[in-house]
């Protein structure tokens, strides 16, 4: 059967306190609403359709090209939200997935047992309930005499007899697409936050002779919300530690896991060693026998194997095998570091190939270079790659040295083999195994240091 899911992202958050729409805020470089698509769509979702409302100019852009977009006018409740997507599922027969978009650690496992379930049985809903230790603000799981659940009762509407169970709704939902359609277009708003309630959906679906069904959530941090900062702050830690617990398991060493910091998507083959403050995120990938840290950040970068990265910061990067990078080495957008090669010290190269085995050690700007192999760079060389307006591109061929202190005045080609002589302003191509260098006649005055301090010391 084909299975569809609704993601709910409608909605601002208030205790945030934040500009952002709540689930535009990130967990370990991903926005929560990222985390929720995500994990629907490895679990096969057939039809993917994401709700949204307020200030959803910032929550758009996110969703885009992933999911389809329904827009709800009025944040009028949750059944509001899931009824704004009738007409995109209008034509879907199957199960369809209820989900929140600020519940960031569900599992496309759980929602594939949800869709399990619900057909196996034949079920109008299958709800996921939790046991959490404090229930208060969760809407409570109402079971009738025969066990089954009768109905959800929010925590504003309930009496204290309801209030004091803790079986509570987790937010996530499998229906039978129809029945529920069906259910929401009874849906009213007589309770106590004037809402339109999604949960409301199965005392109908009961009342209506249908199956309505609770799984109780084998793992209750899945179903954690994110009301506020520190609900976020406490998501992001069970996501850290559960996505360094699988990549430890898969033969990746961290001194410290605590202090490591990767993203869901990113790649990690094994023998890699992570040291603390490490932070890998985005798309990026790091292979075999490679180390990283302390204090690196790596951001959409690809890392190959036996690698040494110390101290660096990299963005959109690409970091061949047995490369080094640092310590405090900054690699921006189009850095490639070809096999072997070296960006030492505060060297910071941008949208620049460093061949293989050249070396740039100490203290150096490269940007728009292509350089060829076996190249080494004195310490504190630079690019003059902008004159205020343009970007102008150096070339450098293979096995050329550049002496310390050299600056290279793009547009610059310098041939294979060439020498630069130390402190040069090369400003003009250099030959293939030329010599160039631009350097004033040294000049030296006998004994001048000398006179002088006899004079200072005459003074006083
Ligand atoms: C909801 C459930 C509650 C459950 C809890 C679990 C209802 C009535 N209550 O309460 O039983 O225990 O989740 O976390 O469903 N949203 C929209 N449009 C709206 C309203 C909400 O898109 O008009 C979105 C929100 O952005 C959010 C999700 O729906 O992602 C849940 O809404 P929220 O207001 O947080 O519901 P809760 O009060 O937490
Ligand atoms: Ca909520």
């Amino acid at each position: 059967m084909s299975t569809a899911a609704v993601v709910l992202a409608a909605g601002a958050g208030t205790r945030m306190k934040s500009k952002r729409p709540k689930v535009a805020h990130e967990i370990l470089g991903k926005p929560l609403v990222n985390w929720v698509i995500d994990a629907a769509l490895e679990a096969g979702v057939e039809e993917l359709v994401t709700v949204v409302g307020h200030a959803r100019e910032q929550v758009e852009p996110l969703v885009e090209g992933k999911s389809r977009i329904v827009v709800q006018a009025e944040q009028r409740g949750t059944a509001d939200a899931v009824l704004s997507c009738a007409e995109a599922l209008a034509d879907f027969d199957g199960s369809v997935l209820v989900l929140s978009g600020d519940c960031p650690l569900i599992t496309a496992n759980t929602m594939r047992e949800l869709s399990d379930l619900r057909e196996r049985e034949g079920a109008a809903v299958v709800v996921l309930t939790m046991q959490p230790d404090d229930p208060f603000g969760y809407g409570r799981i109402i079971r009738g005499e025969d066990g089954q659940v009768a109905r959800i009762v929010e925590q504003k509407d309930a009496t204290p007899e309801e209030a004091a169970v803790i079986e509570c709704n987790s937010g996530f939902y499998c229906f039978d697409a129809r029945a529920l359609f069906d259910a929401l277009a009874k849906v009213g708003s007589d309770n106590a936050q004037g809402e339109f309630y999604l949960t409301d959906v199965l005392e109908i679906c009961r009342d209506a002779g249908r199956k309505v069904l609770a799984l109780e959530a084998a793992d209750a941090s899945e179903c954690l919300g994110v009301n506020s900062r520190i609900q976020l702050a406490e998501a992001a830690v069970i996501a850290q530690r559960r996505i360094n617990e699988a990549h430890m398991a898969a033969g990746v060493t961290m001194w410290d896991p605590a202090q490591v910091w990767i993203g869901p998507d990113v790649r990690i083959e094994s023998d890699v060693e992570l040291l603390p403050q490490t932070y890998l995120l985005g798309k990026t990938s790091v292979g075999e026998d490679t180390v990283i840290g302390p204090n690196s950040r790596l951001t959409d970068t690809q890392v190959g194997r036996g690698c040494r990265i110390d101290e660096t910061v990299a963005v959109e990067a690409q970091i061949d095998d047995r490369a080094t990078c640092g310590p405090r080495a900054y690699l921006r957008p189009a850095a490639h570091l070809c096999e072997g090669a070296k960006a030492g010290t505060h060297v910071e190269i941008k949208k620049s190939t460093i061949g293989a085995g050249s070396k740039v050690p100490h203290l150096s700007y490269i940007g728009d270079t292509t350089m060829g192999e076996g190249v080494n760079i004195g310490a504190g060389s630079i690019t003059c790659n902008y004159d205020g307006k343009h970007k102008s591109p150096t070339v450098i061929g293979d096995d050329v040295f550049v002496g310390s202190d050299t600056l290279m005045v793009a547009p610059v080609e310098i041939g294979a083999g060439a020498v630069i002589g130390a402190g040069s302003v090369i400003a003009k191509n250099v030959s293939a195994d030329a010599l160039a260098l631009t350097r004033p006649e040294q000049v030296e005055k006998p004994g001048w240091a000398a006179r002088r301090r006899e004079k200072f010391s005459q003074e006083g």
